[in-house]
Parts: C-alpha cells; sequence; structure tokens
C-alpha cells in the first residue's frame, strides 16, 4: 500500500469554528463492513465507507485473499465475497500499514482458514503488542510465529477446522474480542467470548445483520457473545455513520475556542463510544443533539456544539471503553478548563498507535500546559479558558489522534503549533484539514 510521505505542518488560531460539517465514515464499522462483506456468498454493497488509509489496507488485504471489492462513480463500494471458508491464499505479505484494527481482525479471519499470511507494518504498528490475539487464536488451533515480544511482523498458519473456546477477555478489547469471533465464524460449534468490561459491539451488532447465529447474553461474569460457527453470511446493503472519533475534534474545538457554533452531522452515537460526549458534558460543554435516528442498525444523531466554560473532572474511569481513543481529545479539551482534570484508569493508551500518556504530556507541556503523567492516565492542569502558550513543534509520532488533538489545541494558543508530521490524518480522516479551512472560513 501506498504509505504518505512525513509532511511538517503548522497550525494557528484562525478565529471561531462556525458552520456545519459531515464527519466521514466510523472506521471500526467500515473494517467489519468490508471484512464481513467479503465473507458473504454474493454482492455487498456499502455507502459511506472511510476511505481512509486503515480501511484501504483491509480492503487490499481481503482482495489478495480473493474478494473483489471496487468502488463505483457514485462512492458506494461493492463487494462480491468468496464464503465463510472461501478464503485463497494471498500471494505476499499483507501490508497493515498503521492499522491495528486491520491485522487483529484479519490474523483472525486468516486463523481459521487453511492458508497462511505474514503481516507487515509501519514503525508505530510493529511496535504494538499482538499477544493479545496470539494467545487465543493459538488455542483454536492457529499456528502463529511472531517477531520478538508477540510483534509484527508475523505469520499465521491457519488451521482448518479450528476448535471452538470459550475465552474471557482479559483485556477490555473490541480488537480481540473481533477476532476470535471472525475465527469462530468459520469453525465448527459454538465460539464463546466472555468480555467482563462491555466494548464497542459493533461486530456482534453486523454479524447478527449479516444473518450469523450469535446471542448475547448479560450475565454475572459480563456479556457473553456466543457464535454459532461455519456460518454462512448473506450479502448486505450497509450504510455506515460518520465516526465519533473524528466528530470528537470538532466537538473540543468548538468548545474550546470562543465564539464557536458548529453542527456535526450524522454522528454514529453508538451507547460503547460515547463516553467523551458524556465527559465532556460534565465538564460543562454545550452539545445538543439534534434529529436522532437510526443509520445501519447504530443511533445517529447530529450534534450542535457551541463554545462554553469547561470546568475540571475526574474523569470516571468507567467511561475508558467507550472514550478510548478520545483521551488525547479529552486532554485538550481538560487543557482549557478551570482546574486540574484527572483522567485515570486509561492503561491501554499505552499500547496504541503511540504511547498516548506520553505523547499528549509532552505535547501539551511544551505548550505550556501543566501536565503530571500517571501510569494509567493524565492530569492536566487548565487555563480556565485563555489560550495556551503553543509556539512548540510536536512530535506525532505516527498517531493521527496526537498530530488531529495538536491541531485542535493550536486552535487557541497565543503561539502556532507545529506538528512535525500530519501525514498520519489520512489513516482515519483524509478531509481534516479542508474540514478545518471550511469551519474557520479559508479556501483548502
Ligand atoms: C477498535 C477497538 C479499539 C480502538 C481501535 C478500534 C475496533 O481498540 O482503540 O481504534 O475497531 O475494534 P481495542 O479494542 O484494542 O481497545
Amino acid at each position: 500500500m501506498v504509505h504518505s510521505p512525513p509532511q511538517s505542518r503548522l497550525v494557528a488560531a484562525r478565529g471561531a469554528l462556525l458552520g456545519a460539517i459531515a464527519v466521514p465514515g466510523d472506521k471500526s464499522i467500515s473494517h467489519r463492513a468490508l471484512m464481513f462483506s467479503a465473507l458473504a456468498v454474493g454482492t455487498s454493497r456499502i455507502e459511506g465507507l472511510l476511505e481512509g488509509e486503515d480501511v484501504l489496507a483491509t480492503a487490499a488485504a481481503l482482495r489478495a485473499m480473493g474478494a473483489t471489492i471496487v468502488r463505483r462513480d457514485d462512492g458506494v463500494w461493492q463487494v462480491d465475497g468468496v464464503g465463510v471458508g472461501g478464503l485463497m491464499q494471498p500471494d505476499g505479505a499483507l501490508d497493515m500499514g498503521n492499522s491495528g484494527t486491520s491485522t487483529r481482525l484479519l490474523m483472525g479471519l486468516v486463523a481459521s482458514h487453511p492458508i497462511t499470511a505474514t503481516f507487515t507494518g509501519d514503525a508505530s504498528l510493529s511496535k504494538r503488542p499482538m499477544g493479545r490475539v496470539i494467545e487465543p487464536l493459538s488455542t483454536m488451533g492457529a499456528d502463529i510465529t511472531a517477531s520478538p515480544g508477540g510483534r509484527l511482523p508475523l505469520m499465521v498458519r491457519g488451521l482448518c477446522p479450528a476448535v471452538p473456546i470459550d475465552y474471557t477477555l482479559p483485556v477490555a478489547s473490541a480488537q480481540v474480542k473481533s477476532a476470535i469471533l471472525l475465527a469462530g465464524l468459520n469453525t465448527p460449534g459454538i465460539t464463546r467470548v466472555i468480555e467482563p468490561v462491555p466494548t464497542r459491539d459493533h461486530s456482534e451488532r453486523m454479524l447478527a445483520g449479516f444473518g450469523a447465529d450469535l446471542s448475547v447474553t448479560e450475565t454475572a461474569e459480563g456479556r457473553v457473545i456466543a457464535l454459532r460457527g461455519e456460518a454462512e453470511l448473506r450479502p448486505q446493503a450497509i450504510v455506515v455513520p460518520g465516526d465519533p472519533s473524528s466528530a470528537a475534534f470538532w466537538l473540543v474545538a468548538a468548545s474550546i475556542v470562543p465564539g464557536s457554533d458548529v453542527l456535526v452531522r450524522n454522528v454514529g452515537l453508538n451507547p460503547t463510544r460515547t463516553g467523551l460526549l458524556t465527559a465532556l458534558r460534565l465538564m460543562g460543554a454545550s452539545i445538543e443533539e439534534q434529529d436522532p435516528r437510526t443509520v445501519g442498525g447504530e443511533p445517529v444523531a447530529d450534534l450542535r456544539v457551541r463554545h462554553a466554560s469547561l470546568r475540571a473532572v475526574e474523569v470516571p474511569a468507567e467511561l475508558a471503553p467507550s472514550m478510548i481513543d478520545e483521551y488525547p481529545a479529552l486532554f485538550v479539551a481538560a487543557a482549557f478548563a478551570a482546574g486540574t482534570t484527572v483522567a485515570r484508569g486509561a492503561h491501554e493508551l499505552r499500547v496504541k498507535e503511540s504511547d498516548r500518556i506520553a505523547a499528549m504530556a509532552a505535547a501539551l507541556g511544551a505548550c505550556g500546559v501543566a501536565v503530571e503523567e500517571h501510569d494509567d492516565g493524565l492530569s492536566v492542569t487548565g487555563t480556565g479558558g485563555a489560550p495556551i502558550a503553543g509556539g512548540a513543534t510536536i512530535a506525532t509520532l505516527l498517531d493521527h489522534r496526537i498530530a488531529m488533538s495538536m491541531a485542535v489545541a493550536a486552535l487557541h494558543a497565543a503561539a502556532p503549533i507545529t506538528l512535525d508530521d500530519a501525514a498520519p490524518v489520512a489513516t482515519s480522516y483524509p478531509a481534516f484539514f479542508a474540514t478545518l479551512d471550511q469551519l474557520t472560513g479559508h479556501r483548502a
């Protein structure tokens, strides 16, 4: 796949954000839409697919394993699936780029097919732990050879038929849950995943939509997801809602820049994804939900967000799974709140595209914000609404969310902030800077 070359970028304050925008399709749902469509028998159509590098990496890998995937001129993606069990041996290594979701979910897919696939990725992805999927997939029978520390590059030799397992998630991870369910699709019998702490449930919702025999039961041990294998998936017409993780940047930007008033259209509001909304409201943000509706089996609304005086809070640790990708944006909001915001219980941030605790502590600290780093989070002392100093060059560390969060911080900084590399934005939100120009009245 094509990797964007590094690209430094200066971001300066430019006044209030005003207007109505739509965010791109949800990344998690886009990956799953392609994967389940590739496993269905027949032709699926996907509207609103996120055309970011991460999702394109998933599409390329599925093509390499036999699915036919085309983007029509009207922007709809059409997928001719091979059927569960029908994936073919890829010719070369599967290049996952920056995408942990592509890697972990596709490892699950390969694990129960009679094929062998090598997974490679960029410098960020090659540092991320894969042991969390290697362990359950090996128990199902896959033979996985990883680089030291359970990292990429690694090779998965699938077993067919694989062995169904009952697996209690040791970390709250939708990627691990989904990898096991994907492996379970081509495994005889019932594969069960027990999640003590609920994580995003897009796989469960979408698998049910594709006709899989799947049940979800709440028990004292947590949510039990049971999937009957050797499934037959029926092709679907899917509409992907807008990504709340991309909307997050505008929710924070409009909240911190005086005079802002932004309507973010078509935002997915699945309750497993709305932790940031809850946290920002606790901080006093003005966010109004308009026109609530259902899109593609997911709750959706338009969000009107206006500038507000934010106050510091202790971010409830139980929100972590439902806002795990939004902490960098939340830390930026905290930098403008009155008082010290404490966000803990988010240890997983250390193993994302970068160590997001260390990355945001360094980035905000360099911009004059008082931060204290904890092993599982950050304390951030805000300005009470005044601009931060800014004026620093930020290492974005191949992490799109660090780049976009610090671009947002720059919108209310006394001196411009330089992102050493803004190219990672293309993994999840290629139009981010164009949308920023739109909201601030500049031409792209
Ligand atoms: C994702 C799950 C989350 C999230 C990632 C996307 C998914 O990771 O951070 O960006 O699509 O399943 P974990 O499940 O590992 O926490």
